[in-house]
């Protein structure tokens, strides 16, 4: 088989190496890859969102299957932009339709959704320019903190949470005014939720789904989850708190739920999900859908499939999921990420990165913001390389991730040493 995978980050490496080790590839493709998922693979100049040049490629190469990374060409369409054109309608896209990436690019649209199918979740009012006065009185209604969501895409930074309501309402104006552009013209407001956090993600093919191994990330910039929010600076998996019991509450209240409501509304979805789940004395809440995997969690959970991922993805693509196996490693894994100095805000990149090839080699090195320049790896974003490592146990991982970790050197490097502290 011929697959391309679109995006450039560490989540794409990952896949990109799980995918490479399956027998039924022939050609692995990398649409717009880093330096990294260049060692897996053959990189292609092609934007994730450059449709018509991804048409042109896949017709040209004889592409077999796409799979999707990012969630922007799955918001932007690329389901329906394959599915819509002749020459391209029988080549399976491994992602949600448009429609169905709607459950993460409006947040409105998932709280809808969740409440429609009886889906735990915070309790919410979204609020536009017209409304802004029931804003303030469902403000007034709540109890600190303050939850304000921007409803569209933002990049990962459209949520604050406020303590005083005061500073609320004037966050909201704000949000509702521009500050994150036409995403926040609609802003959710939320009940806070206290609790601790999980990632669980399932690949589906409409019908049927696996539940893949659960990870936990760590997205706050600071040691002990403090400072500004990430796109994450590492992860674990498995997550201890998910036993059996809270597994099952996950499936029955949540995962299948989400699944048959999909199928009820008749929105195509063949790919992934990802549910930001919150555990709330015991009982699993949904703090977030995500409709492709998460990045760094990616980086960890893919180390734990043992089954053949292509295999799985020829699943979702046949409808026939449910004959297919997904059997996970028993071992941990976790994933400790190098970011520039500065990061989540201004950052320099083209940094000469060193000490890769000294990393233990029961560590993966997946490259995130890298690229190649005459022959050196420099820094190419805010976060560069995410360190994955088996263990016995996630403190064996941790401690081999770390040392991958320092052995790695850049100008202004930095990573979090407490990843998993709080389990
Ligand atoms: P989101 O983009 O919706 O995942 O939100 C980003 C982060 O904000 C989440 O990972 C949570 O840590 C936090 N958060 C979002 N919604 C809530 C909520 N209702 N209660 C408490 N924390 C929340
Ligand atoms: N790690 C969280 C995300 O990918 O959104």
């Amino acid at each position: 088989m011929k697959l391309l995978l679109l995006g450039s980050g560490g989540r794409e490496h990952a896949l990109a190496w799980k995918i490479a080790q399956s027998p039924k590839i022939e050609q692995l493709f990398i649409a717009p890859g880093n330096a990294g998922t260049a060692l897996t693979g053959e990189n292609v100049s092609i934007s994730a969102t450059d449709f018509s040049a991804i048409k042109t490629f896949v017709l040209a190469k004889g592409i077999d299957m796409v799979v999707v990374g990012p969630e922007d060409p799955l918001v932007k369409g690329v389901y329906d932009f394959f599915k819509n054109d002749a020459s391209l309608a029988n080549i399976p896209v491994i992602g949600p339709s448009k429609t169905g990436a709607r459950l993460e690019g409006s947040k409105d649209f998932a709280k809808a959704f969740m409440q429609r199918h009886n889906i735990p979740t915070a309790g919410y009012k979204s609020i536009t320019a017209e409304n802004l006065e029931e804003g303030y009185k469902f403000i007034d209604s709540l109890q600190p903190p303050y939850v304000l969501k921007a409803d569209g895409l933002a990049a990962g930074k459209g949520v604050l949470i406020i303590d005083t309501k005061e500073v609320a309402k004037k966050e909201l104006r704000d949000m509702l005014g521009g500050m994150f552009g036409d995403a926040s013209k609609t802003v959710v407001i939320e009940e806070f939720l206290d609790g601790i956090e999980c990632s669980v993600f399932v690949l589906t093919d409409g019908q049927d789904y696996k539940i893949l191994p659960i990870a936990k990330d760590y997205k706050r910039i600071g040691e002990g989850n403090t400072g500004l929010n990430t796109g994450g600076m590492g992860a674990v998996s498995p997550v201890s708190f998910v036993d059996g019991m809270f597994l099952r509450k996950v499936d029955e209240r949540v995962i299948r739920p989400t699944v048959e409501g999909l199928k009820a509304e008749g929105i195509d979805y063949k790919g992934f999900i990802f549910f930001g789940l919150i555990e709330v004395k015991g009982e699993p809440m949904v703090i977030e859908y995500n409709c492709r995997m998460g990045d760094p969690e990616t980086e960890a959970v893919m180390l734990r499939v043992e089954s053949d991922l292509v295999e799985l993805l020829e699943g979702v693509a046949e409808g026939n999921l449910c004959t297919r196996t997904l059997k996970e490693d028993p071992r941990a894994a976790v994933t400790v990420m190098l970011v520039s100095g500065g990061y989540p805000e201004a950052y320099e990149k083209g940094k000469v990165i060193t000490g890769i090839e000294k990393v233990n080699p029961e560590s993966i090195v997946f490259h995130a913001g890298t690229k190649m320049e005459n022959g050196q790896l420099l820094t190419n974003g805010g976060r560069v390389i995410a360190v994955s490592s088996y263990g016995k146990n996630k403190e064996e991982a941790l401690a081999r991730s770390f040392a991958g970790a320092k052995t790695i050197q850049f100008d202004k490097k930095y990573f979090r040493s407490d990843i998993g502290f709080d389990l």
